[in-house]
Formats: structure tokens, sequence, C-alpha cells
């Protein structure tokens, strides 16, 4: 069976990894994008793959992009809420907007395309929910109340979600990728990212390939009896239990 999956945030760096993976597992292949048109132009000529414009911190979006998906492809099997920003400031400085906008993008977007999807997969009795939370949703990081508060949520909305669908045949997990080579990373002042990646055991940035890794396993048939994990993947730098 053909499965149908949706990546949020799927045109550039990680996002844009898991929808080159899933492809090659077989699946038909969306991918969600907020603004910039050439990268996701550029990245669905180049996979091969549908892409659509919207922005997942906002509910009408969200109930759009879900049907344009569903009518060109099918009813979603798949989702993988990918798609994240970053507004990084000490706290003591930090303005609502750079609050509200991380929060909406990060963890209510969580909420408008889960719930576009859960009501198929519960009548199918079968789905994938994948969740790209964040070592800083675990450790903690300076600049990052906003987001390590958002990816922190992640992690709390997959375990519930797990619990309320596990006899449905629907998985939820969550992935806490490190520091991984893509433009959000390089965003980071290069004094603070050459510390960072010094306290990185493995001695390296993560690639997205490897983060696609864990979500194609995940999103798989086989992956059936995992649910309400949290995946650490990154490098060492942070053992989570
Ligand atoms: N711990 C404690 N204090 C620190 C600190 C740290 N890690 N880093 C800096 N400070 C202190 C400085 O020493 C300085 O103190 P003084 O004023 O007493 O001298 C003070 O904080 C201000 O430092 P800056 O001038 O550098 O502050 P800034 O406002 O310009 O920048 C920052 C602060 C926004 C936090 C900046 O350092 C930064 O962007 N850090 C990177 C945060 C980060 O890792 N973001 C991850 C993005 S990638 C991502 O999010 C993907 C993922 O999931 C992993």
């Amino acid at each position: 069976m053909t499965r149908v999956a949706f990546v949020t945030g799927g045109t550039r760096g990680i996002g844009k990894a898991i929808c080159e993976r899933l492809k090659a597992d077989g699946m038909k292949v969306a991918a969600g994008y907020s603004g910039n048109d050439e990268a996701a132009k550029a990245t669905a000529d180049e996979l091969g793959i549908m892409v659509v414009k919207g922005n997942v911190g906002v509910w009408d979006d969200c109930v759009r992009a879900a049907k344009e998906v569903e009518a060109e492809l099918g009813p979603i099997d798949v989702l993988i809420n990918n798609a994240g920003i970053t507004r990084d400031g000490f706290f003591h400085k930090m303005t609502q907007e750079q609050w509200g906008e991380v929060i909406r993008v990060n963890m209510d977007s969580v909420f408008n395309m889960t719930r576009q999807v859960i009501e198929g997969m519960r009548d199918k009795g079968w789905g994938r929910i994948v969740n790209i939370s964040s070592i800083n949703g675990q450790k903690g990081q300076v600049g990052q109340t906003n987001y390590s508060a958002a990816k922190a949520g992640m992690i709390g909305f997959t375990k519930a979600l797990a619990l309320e669908n596990a006899k449905k045949g629907v998985t939820v997990n969550c992935i806490c990728p490190g520091y991984i080579d893509t433009d959000m990373v390089s965003a980071v002042p290069e004094n603070v990212l050459a510390g960072i990646i010094a306290g990185i055991p493995v001695g390296r940035l993560g690639k997205g390939e490897e983060i696609a890794d864990m979500v194609s396993f995940l999103s798989g048939e086989r992956a059936g009896f995992v649910t309400g994990s949290t995946l650490t993947l990154n490098g060492g730098q942070y053992m989570a239990a």
C-alpha cells in the first residue's frame, strides 16, 4: 500500500531530507512551507514532490493545506510535524512578538496540523505521527526560553496523544535532534556555534539525513510497537534518559 506523507517545513533543512527519504521509501510525499517560494520550487522540482504554502501557526492555513494534499495524493497516513523557527534572545530582553511567534509556529502548529489528520487515521486504524522537537526542549538553552518551552511542549503532547491512540494503530513519537547542519543552526553567532560544536562528543554537526533515517523507521510498517517515545539524536551532546 502506498502511504501518503505530509512533512511541514519540508522544503529546506531537516524537512527536505525527510521528504527525500520518505519518497525513497515509496511514499507519496507533500512538503509544507511558509514563505520561501524559490526554495519550495527547487525542492519540488528536485524531489518530484508536491509543495503546499501556508503558515502552520494559523489554523485556517492548516485546514486548507491538509485538504489540498488529500485532494491530490489521498488521505494523510504519515504526518511529520517538523516546521519550526527561532527568535533567540535573553528572556529579560524578549518581546511578546518573539515569544508569540515561536509558540505559534513551533507549538500551536502541532495542534493545528495533527487535528486535521487524527480522525482519519483513527478511522483507518493506521497512522504515524512524528514530532520533531529539539535537544533544547530537553536540556534548555540560553537565549531560547520560547523555543525550549515549545519544544518541551511537543514532548508532552507526544506522550498524551500516543496514549489516546495506541489501540487505534496510530503511533506518535518525538525526535529531539541536536545541532544539525541547516540554515537555522548557521544563524547562530559564529563564536557561540564554535563553542557548541566543541561540546558535541561526536565532534561535528549532525546531518539532515541522519534525522531522516529515524523518521523513516518510525513512519514505517515495522514501527507499530514504538509509541510515545522521545528519541535523542545529538552526537552525544546531551544524554537524556
Ligand atoms: N550562559 C550564560 N551567560 C551567557 C551565555 C551563556 N551560555 N552566553 C552569553 N552569556 C552572557 C554574556 O557573557 C554576556 O554577559 P555580560 O553582559 O555580563 O558580559 C551576556 O550574556 C550577553 O551576551 P551577548 O552580548 O552575547 O548577548 P546577545 O543578547 O547578543 O546574545 C544570545 C545572546 C541570543 C543567547 C546569543 O548568544 C545566541 O544567539 N546564542 C545561541 C542560542 C542557540 O544556541 N540557539 C540555537 C539555535 S539552532 C536551534 O535552535 C536548532 C536546535 O533545535 C538545536
